[in-house]
């Protein structure tokens, strides 16, 4: 959420920010600025709206400089105005201060009546802009030291960067809570909230981490603990390549990373398959196989799309491990104090691993003495390293802000996982055989599901107008009915709810009319009848229904196409891995939609990819 991007070297910064800020705007995008300085001058242009309102805005007023800071911001305090965008000013006598900001200053209200009781004037209705005053009220030449001076005066979270035309040729930036990292380059350097944004320019980085701070310079940079010492640090390579980040032959990147599924799917299982023992391995749970066993509970907790996938898990480990399961709400089991017993294994699901709720989550997880571990995409995010361990996705950058390959590959894990410790429990070998063969063909089923894409479209064209949505599912399709339905409404802004389809009699059924469609899931399966009866209760109250149903039965194919007004048909799989099958329709319903409709699909209103406020 809102991100932040540094330059400091011997080429113009101006064009290097753009850049880094376009790679960024996913993580928020309702106004952007820049500052940079130039001969002891600061410069600052900040605009209302996408970063290519700033762009073309610098194009009629360029500004000069070798060092600056930038953002991109998803508001918190404060409208999405030229005013509130940030680098937020703090005039002083040394030479003005820019600050940008990521995160939240909870006590700013406090701070900003302090300030103003003393004469100083707002300009902006944020949070940020008390830190630009706090700085420059210190009156001190050094900027480092004076940042060290308010950071205790600060209660919230923040990764931030300031520059000050006094304090010279130097970028300084501290990290409580919001992620930051120093681009390592030949005779420059680069600040960025995001490691992805560095692509194409170093792939050297350094994780800030909580309470550190730093001075950057062209040539050189230090980072400083909490009591002021310098710290040595590990520089990491990044090997995501370039291309990834790139939408390739797709108009948007949503539909190139619902096309990648194929591919990220087989990334999530590589060399995780083991067909001796027919099982799944994993090099970084970081807990022995006495800890495994002995685990009487697992609680999954993540937010968004990654708690769906959690609901997905829960019915893997409860059928394959024999594990009593329960998924919360990151945001809400931070704050509870449930009863957990000591043999509990907590999992936090993030794609980004920088959802501020979860990072609490895994952390008051951890406060407790559990053995705390996550899935998660993002290398090297908060969450991957301050978990006791986990599994990284190995998804590649999800960049679209509906996430979806992260999701497939979710599950997948999940599913891997839930191998792993039925093998040690109760799932005899050729079970467990036949688990890896199920998952292994699943790469060639993806690509043959993703053929479904122009009869999805056409279905869009016709439901596009409608303005309720239902989407109704049973067992594991359950999580599917809840993703269909968040896809749908955070791209396309129609109203859509997932539903346990036999709930459907408590409460939706009474919006059920001709205007408002229904999408069922009908695979092959344990329920199919019984989703089938549900269906025909809201045939039978005239709403349309549309099914997604399992290719090969043909008796059950004619069932549900006597009864539907419209099926989509994907490739039968087994019920465990049909979350995977029957959500790629439900992703590219949701999209051809958006489009349809004229949404931003890749950067829907109000959204941001990375959630790091609470
Ligand atoms: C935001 C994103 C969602 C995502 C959720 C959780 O709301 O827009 O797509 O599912 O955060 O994010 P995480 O990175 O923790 O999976």
């Amino acid at each position: 959420m809102c991100g932040i991007f540094g330059y400091v070297g011997p080429r113009q910064a101006e064009p290097i920010l753009i850049e880094g800020l376009r790679r960024l705007e996913y993580r928020g995008y309702d106004s952007a600025g820049i500052a940079t300085l130039s001969d002891s001058k600061l410069f600052i242009r900040k605009k209302a709206g996408r970063v290519q309102e700033l762009a073309r805005h610098l194009a009629d007023d360029p500004i000069l400089g070798s060092l600056g800071i930038s953002h991109t911001r998803w508001a918190t305090h404060g409208g999405a105005t030229d005013t509130n965008a940030h680098p937020h000013l703090g005039p002083s006598s040394h030479g003005d201060i820019a600050v940008v900001h990521n995160g939240v200053i909870e006590n700013y209200s406090a701070l900003k009546r302090d300030l103003q009781n003393e004469g100083i004037k707002f300009l902006s209705e944020t949070d940020t802009e008390v830190i630009a005053h706090l700085l420059a009220r210190q009156n001190d030449p050094d900027l480092l030291a004076a940042l060290r001076r308010i950071i205790p005066m600060l209660k919230g979270t923040y990764g931030m960067a300031a520059v000050s035309p006094r304090h010279g040729e130097r970028i300084i930036a501290a990290r409580l809570g919001s992620p930051l990292v120093i681009g390592v380059g030949e005779g420059e350097h680069f600040l960025a909230s995001d490691p992805s944004a560095l692509i194409g320019h170093t792939s050297k980085i350094v994780y800030l981490k909580d309470h550190q701070v730093c001075v950057i310079t062209a040539d050189d940079f230090h980072i400083y603990d909490a009591s002021h010492s310098r710290v040595s640090f590990s520089v990491q390579n990044i090997d995501w390549k370039s291309t990834d980040t790139d939408k390739g032959e797709f108009p948007h990147y949503m539909l190139k990373e619902i096309h990648e599924q194929s591919e990220s799917v087989a990334n999530a299982m590589r060399g995780r398959l083991d067909h001796e023992n027919a099982t799944a391995v994993f090099g970084g749970l970081n807990l022995d196989p006495r800890q495994l066993r002995k685990a009487e509970r697992i609680i999954l907790t993540a937010c968004g799309t990654s708690y769906h996938a959690g609901i997905v898990g829960e019915y893997l480990f409860e059928e394959f491990a024999r594990i009593p399961v329960e998924v919360e709400y990151a945001s809400e089991f931070r704050y509870r104090n449930p009863p957990i017993d000591q043999d509990t294994i907590v999992i936090a699901i993030t794609q980004s691993g920088e959802t501020a709720d979860t990072l609490a989550a895994l952390r008051e997880s951890k406060r407790k003495g559990h053995r705390s571990l996550a899935i998660c995409n993002v290398v090297g995010s908060s969450i991957a390293r301050e978990a006791d361990g986990g599994v990284y996705l190995h998804a590649g950058p999800e960049v679209g802000v509906a996430s979806t390959k992260a999701f497939t590959s979710q599950v997948v894990v999940l599913a891997m996982l839930a191998l792993f410790l039925g093998r040690m429990r109760n799932l005899s070998s050729l079970q467990g055989a036949k688990m890896i063969e199920d998952l292994q063909a699943l790469p060639e089923i993806i690509k043959k599901t993703l053929r479904c894409n122009d009869a999805v479209r056409q279905l869009a064209e016709k439901y596009q107008q409608t303005s309720n949505m239902l989407f109704m599912g049973r067992q594991y399709m359950y999580p599917v009915a809840l993703e269909g339905a968040l896809k749908l409404k955070e791209i396309s802004y129609i109203h859509a709810e997932g539903y346990p389809a036999a709930e459907m009699k408590h409460g939706p059924i009474a919006l059920v009319d001709k205007q408002t469609p229904s999408i069922f899931l009908t695979p092959r399966g344990s329920v199919f009848d019984k989703v089938m009866s549900n269906l025909e209760e809201v045939k039978a109250r005239g709403g349309p229904v549309i099914a997604i149903a399992s290719e090969g039965d043909a008796r059950a194919a004619d069932h549900v196409a006597s009864r539907a007004d419209e099926v989509i048909f994907v490739p039968d799989v087994p019920e465990y891995l049909q979350p995977i099958v029957t959500v790629i329709p439900l992703q590219l319903f949701a999209y051809h939609a958006a489009l349809l409709r004229g949404c931003d699909v890749d950067k829907p209103r109000n959204l941001a990819k990375s959630v790091t406020v609470e």
